[in-house]
């Protein structure tokens, strides 16, 4: 993306790439769509793509892939051990990250077994910016404890802090104190950071931490799959940076970290995951897990076409005006959804617009899942398919008790290269109109709950028959069923 002023003065962000092969993607009436989300247990992981117009869910392995990615992909070295493409890409997260030791693993969640299974023993502690749910759950599985050690205002919807993804690091000096420095198993910091809306963290916070880490012997766990989007507003928003590269912010930031780990799905654009570090020791002790659950070291689960992939994403992500195309749409969106009076986390992060269930339905309780309601509500009049992520990506405590999130929001993901600005219009347009419906949308319950990551695969229904009002209304505004 370039920001290129036009000549009659609006702000219309403009992509550095054009698009050469594309996907054909349909828009089903209303009438099936109504028929889809019911078919779904009114849960967006359940629908079928042949149901989907634009897919927001995730920005999780579908990002666009460059030309040269593709090109990379057909020069593959396949073997099970010493492959070349393997090389290539531990050559790769040298050059970037300054890491000697290259592990590689299926995908992010992977990566956070072997840090987990490797680190946190019964009774542990790992403090966090934010939880992220295959993070934390990785941890407690082990038998450890999550405690989030967010600024004041990581939470608020409508803010102006730049850097809401910081660690306030006072509150995790005091937390060090108390429980004592053994009982922490190692600080994580998440790039980009996911549940509160993608906001990012400061060079600088991260350098405060690091003093912390110093200070008490502790290790520091760096969650890099959203560190393009974070890259981007370090280099935009926080002033000392302003005239660094982004390879240099990147070097930067995993010069302050011991153990890096990242998804390929998001970083990089491709498919996989991996962990480096400096630390022979640290190596050593997750080596063998590698071998156990992911596959030998020399391709860890991963297609060795999508390690080529990676290869080449990784090198485009130091490219400006590669990592700014999510971040520009998003703050595009934001602002024409500010603009309509539509409640939406602010100011815009990376990964994609974030809307606050919680403001757009005050009607709905949080143990009737406004986010999940919303999400819902939103692919029947749109045929967008966005995310939960509030108190339905929770689990219940021990005790079988709900856990309300702080926050419910509607993520619409915005997939890296994929989506155009006409694509980003529409979302807006019919998330307008359903504003100005919201008071016809109730609440979801279970059907049929699983007990971890329920959100994944549970099945809901609506508390009454709000959906087909939903629809009713559409229809005499819009005269038709699309
Ligand atoms: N860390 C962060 C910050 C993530 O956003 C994700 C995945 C992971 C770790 C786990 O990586 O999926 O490759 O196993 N986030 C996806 C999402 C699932 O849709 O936000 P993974």
């Amino acid at each position: 993306m370039s920001m290129v002023k036009f000549f009659y003065g609006d702000n219309v962000p403009l992509e550095m790439h054009k698009t050469r092969i594309v996907q054909k993607i349909y828009l089903q009436p209303i009438e099936r769509r109504l028929q889809a989300i019911r078919e779904a247990g009114y849960n967006t992981f359940l629908l079928k793509n042949k149901d989907l117009f634009l897919d927001m869910l995730t920005d999780s392995g579908v990002n666009a892939m460059s030309d040269k990615q593709q090109a990379a992909m057909l020069e593959a070295d396949d073997s099970y051990a010493g492959s070349e493409t393997f090389t290539k890409l531990e050559e790769k997260i040298k050059e970037i990250f300054g890491k000697e030791y290259f592990l590689p693993a299926h995908q992010g969640r992977a990566c956070e077994n072997i840090i987990s299974q490797t680190y946190v023993k019964p009774g542990m502690i790992v403090p966090m910016n934010y939880h992220f749910t295959t993070s934390k759950a990785h941890v407690v599985l082990n038998g450890g404890s999550v405690e989030e050690i967010f600024t004041d205002e990581a939470l608020k919807i409508t803010s102006e802090q730049p850097f809401k993804g910081n660690m306030d690091i006072d509150k995790l000096r005091d937390l060090i104190k108390t429980n004592g420095a053994d009982k922490i198993a190692f600080i994580r910091l998440e790039a980009g950071t996911n549940l509160i809306g993608g906001q990012p963290h400061s060079l600088e916070n991260m350098r405060e931490i690091r003093k912390v880490c110093d200070e008490y012997g502790l290790l520091l766990v760096y969650d890099a799959s959203l560190l393009a989007d974070n890259l981007y507003f370090i280099k935009t928003r926080e002033e000392q940076c302003k005239d660094m590269s982004i390879r240099e912010i990147t070097r930067e930031l995993a010069d302050l970290a011991d153990i890096i780990y990242f998804s390929a799905r998001k970083l990089g654009c491709a498919r996989g995951g991996g962990i480096c570090t400096n630390s022979r020791d640290a190596y050593l002790k997750m080596r063998e897990l590698v071998t156990l659950y992911e596959g030998f070291l020399t391709y860890g689960g991963m297609s060795v076409r999508e390690i080529e992939a990676i290869a080449v994403g990784l090198e485009e992500t130091m490219d400006i005006n590669m990592i700014n195309q999510g971040p520009q749409f998003i703050e595009y969106m934001v602002k024409e959804l500010v603009e309509r009076g539509i409640p939406v986390v602010t100011p815009a992060g990376g990964l994609g617009c974030h809307i606050d269930a919680m403001g757009f339905l005050d009607h709905v309780p949080q143990t009737e899942y406004p986010a999940g309601a919303l999400a819902a509500a939103f692919y029947i009049v749109s045929g967008i398919r966005g995310m939960e992520r509030g108190t339905l990506s929770e689990q219940r405590d021990e005790a079988g008790n709900e856990i309300l999130s702080h926050m419910e929001l509607l993520r619409l993901a915005m997939p890296r290269r994929v989506y155009s600005l006409s694509h980003v219009k529409y979302a807006v347009d019919r998330l307008t109109w359903l504003y100005e419906n919201r008071h016809l949308i109730g609440g979801l319950k279970f059907v049929e709950e699983p007990s971890v990551l329920r959100f994944f695969f549970g099945r809901l229904e609506t508390t009454n028959d709000w959906d087909v009002k939903l629809v009713e209304k559409f229809k005499a505004d819009f005269g038709e069923s699309l």
